[in-house]
């Protein structure tokens, strides 16, 4: 769809404007091929991958910015707020962080220095541009009464490597919003387990204001009484919420199906209906709640092609792969509009 045609659609995030703000996560490839998109319907970006640990610090005295910077300079380009993602993870994190040169384990004291030594650099270098930091990502187990999920972080580093990442992101720009960040943060067990770590660090006097909900969802679930559940609940410590990495499966999680080329007409109608009732739901906890972020801009890519199954597309998105609004779009709209 071309710039001009763009133009006659309702912005998204001008639409929810008075609510939240509405973001997508980007990459290099999707600013040159849906740029224009992504400058009309959405005011705030996520780098997808490109601030993750792995692609800013391959190696210990080396530091690869260009991905990340041009993302950065497209967000300047067009006015675009930033959410930086993220600074402590168990993925997509360099093996050289965790070893000494002889490969052996590095000890809990060097570790520390070397993540605050990253978060510097990383934090101070996108200060101007960068509000609000996914501190920490994913370290809640979904399963079971554990807290934590096992990782080289919790190895060696003990549970305080969590308070340390907000505390030295706080050090590197104070004036930075920090969020924990996870994703089944709707089911109630670790919603739970989410709720107990954050109240902890906050009794600690840990910096950190918020809770990003990934929101990674399909037509059927979460249940909507389990995301408002979850949205209350985290709404009770005080801190802000964001939805961090929205997006809606057409499949379930049982669904392994690969025969599709395009969503049947029933998908569509259902993830219209999915969409309407999630932002509505939204809207009334809006007062909570400062950004949704969707995990992609449109359907032509998303992480969900070929994820969790191989050879399957998805189509997540609010526009189709041809850029054009979905019947998902004008019923968010709609809702934008009963404001
Ligand atoms: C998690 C991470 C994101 C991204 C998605 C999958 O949700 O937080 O950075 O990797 O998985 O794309």
């Amino acid at each position: 769809m071309n710039h001009l045609e763009n133009k006659r659609i309702p912005k998204l995030s001008d639409a929810f404007g008075a609510a939240f703000d509405i973001g997508a996560a980007v990459n290099p490839r999707t600013i040159e091929r849906a740029g224009g998109l992504i400058a009309h319907h959405y005011n705030s970006l996520t780098a997808e991958n490109e601030m993750k640990f792995v692609s800013l610090h391959p190696a210990e005295e080396r530091y690869t910015f260009e991905a990340a910077d041009r993302i950065v300079a497209f967000a300047r380009e067009h006015g675009k707020k930033m959410r930086g993602h993220t600074l402590v993870w168990h993925n997509q994190t360099s093996d050289w962080l965790f070893q000494e040169a002889d490969g052996s384990t590095v000890s809990r004291e060097k570790l520390f220095d070397r993540l605050k030594s990253h978060i510097d650099t990383v934090v101070s270098r996108y200060k101007d541009d960068i509000y609000a930091w996914d501190v920490v990502n994913e370290v809640i187990a979904d399963e079971g009464s554990e807290l934590l999920r096992p990782s080289k972080w919790l190895d060696i580093g003990g549970p305080e490597f969590i308070a340390k990442a907000f505390q030295f992101a706080h050090e590197a720009d104070p004036n930075a919003q920090l969020f924990y960040n996870d994703y089944n943060e709707s089911d109630p067990l670790k919603r739970d387990k989410i709720y107990a770590l954050v109240k902890s660090l906050l009794e600690q006097g840990v910096p950190i204001h918020g809770i990003g909900l990934q929101a990674h969802w399909s037509l059927y679930a979460p249940a909507l009484d389990e995301i408002r559940a979850a949205i209350e609940k985290y709404a009770s410590l005080g801190l802000r919420l964001q939805l961090t990495e929205l997006d809606v499966s057409m499949f379930r999680h049982e669904d392994k199906r690969t025969d599709l080329t395009a969503p049947s007409e029933e998908m569509l109608e259902l993830q219209a209906a999915r969409y309407e009732a999630l932002f509505q739901l939204l809207l009334e906890y809006r007062s909570h709640i400062d950004a949704v972020t969707f995990w992609g801009a449109a359907d032509d890519y998303t992480w969900l092609n070929d994820f969790p199954v191989r050879g399957r597309k998805n189509w997540p998105m609010l526009f189709n792969e041809r850029h054009e609004p979905k019947d998902s779009f004008w019923r968010v709209i709609k809702q934008a509009s009963q404001v």
